[in-house]
């Protein structure tokens, strides 16, 4: 009840202000009867007021005359105690769960059908086009298609590609590689996001480790959010501590992230970190848990001959394996949209 009246009082700045104005007036400091000196320092004043203001203004609230619940209790304690919250912009209303979820159905048909059909010798341009197709012959649109320049409709990122990796004609799917095709879909103007490895025949040992370490990353991940009111560091410091036990690395430039209402939305979900830090996992929310996990080190770096910009390699040649999963945070901890 506290928060909610402080809440409150951060909505009426104007008085606030205006007690602060009486107040100077009256101040010894104002009598030195210096025009300048006086505008000078209610300027000063003024923005020490807006600042503490800022430091006070809360991202979570109870709309005025309604009865806080158990869940705005939990949340508005975490806040006090300065952890970083959701705001209520980040729960998902009923209607706009079920919007996801069938983007979530939609979006693991697409994967199923390049996992029909994704063999040695076939070109990514090709795993585009069933991307492509299956997406709109089902009502979609492929999320990916210019997004802020990306050429595609989805991401094929092969061996020593991080993330981001763009299909082309020239690039052939050889026996032994490993690659990451990342599939987002906007159903109805809902998002979903998944992406899985696949095996092209038989591959070496290190590759196949490195892909079934990647694969347990996430689901350390999602276990982790086997319960609500975990935050974002919990996750990524376990994931972070399989991926060194077995000698790997994390990729720290990318990240997780809200989804559904939007491409990318807050938070963001680092798969590494500290215990409590990151933002509070409450339930309603959606978003996405997608380690990229490096058989080298973790630093990334761009392609030169890219112009996109878009593709990320790691920085060693090392290979880099990637899981990611859209995720619904319930009472009883996440609930996972897509397959
Ligand atoms: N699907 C990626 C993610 O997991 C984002 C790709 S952005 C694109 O967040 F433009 F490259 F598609
Ligand atoms: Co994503
Ligand atoms: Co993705």
């Amino acid at each position: 009840m506290r928060d909610v009246s402080t809440y409150k009082e951060r909505r009426q700045p104007s008085e606030m202000i205006h007690n602060f104005k009486s107040k100077a007036n009256n101040s010894s400091f104002f009598s030195l009867n210096s025009q300048i000196l006086c505008k000078f320092a209610r300027k000063f004043a003024m923005k020490r007021l807006m600042n503490s203001k800022k430091k006070k203004k809360l991202r979570w609230f109870v709309p005025a005359g309604m009865e806080p619940t158990e869940m705005d209790l939990k949340i508005m304690a975490w806040e006090a105690k300065g952890r970083l919250v959701p705001t209520p912009s980040l729960i998902r209303t009923k209607e706009q769960i079920e919007g996801i979820r069938k983007a979530g159905v939609l979006n693991t048909a697409v994967l199923d059908a390049v996992a029909a059909q994704i063999r040695e010798g076939m070109s990514t341009a090709e795993i585009d086009r069933i991307v492509y197709d299956y997406t709109t012959q089902h009502g979609g649109i492929p999320a990916p298609l210019n997004f802020e320049g990306f050429p595609n409709s989805c991401c094929t990122s092969i061996n020593d590609v991080v993330c981001h990796g763009i299909p082309s004609e020239d690039d052939i799917l050889e026996e032994g590689d490993i690659i990451n095709v990342d599939c987002t879909t906007i159903l109805d103007g809902y998002y979903a996001d998944a992406s899985r490895m696949f095996i092209i025949g038989k591959t070496s040992p290190e590759r196949q480790h490195l892909v079934d370490v990647a694969w347990e990353c996430l689901k350390i991940g999602e276990q982790v959010c086997s319960e609500p009111y975990v935050f974002v560091g919990d996750l990524g410091n376990a994931i972070a501590k399989h991926a060194h036990k077995n000698g790997y690395s994390v990729v720290r430039d990318l990240c997780g992230h809200g989804v559904g209402i939007d491409f990318h939305e807050e938070p963001d979900v680092e798969h590494y970190g500290k215990k409590g830090t990151g933002m509070l996992l409450v339930p309603g929310m959606t978003f996405t848990i997608e380690p990229m996990i490096n058989g080298g080190d973790w630093y990334v770096c761009g392609d030169a001959e890219d112009e996109t910009e878009w593709i990320v390699l790691t920085e060693d040649g090392a290979d880099s394996a990637q899981w990611e999963h859209t995720y619904l945070m319930t009472e009883n901890g996440v609930e996972v949209l897509t397959h």
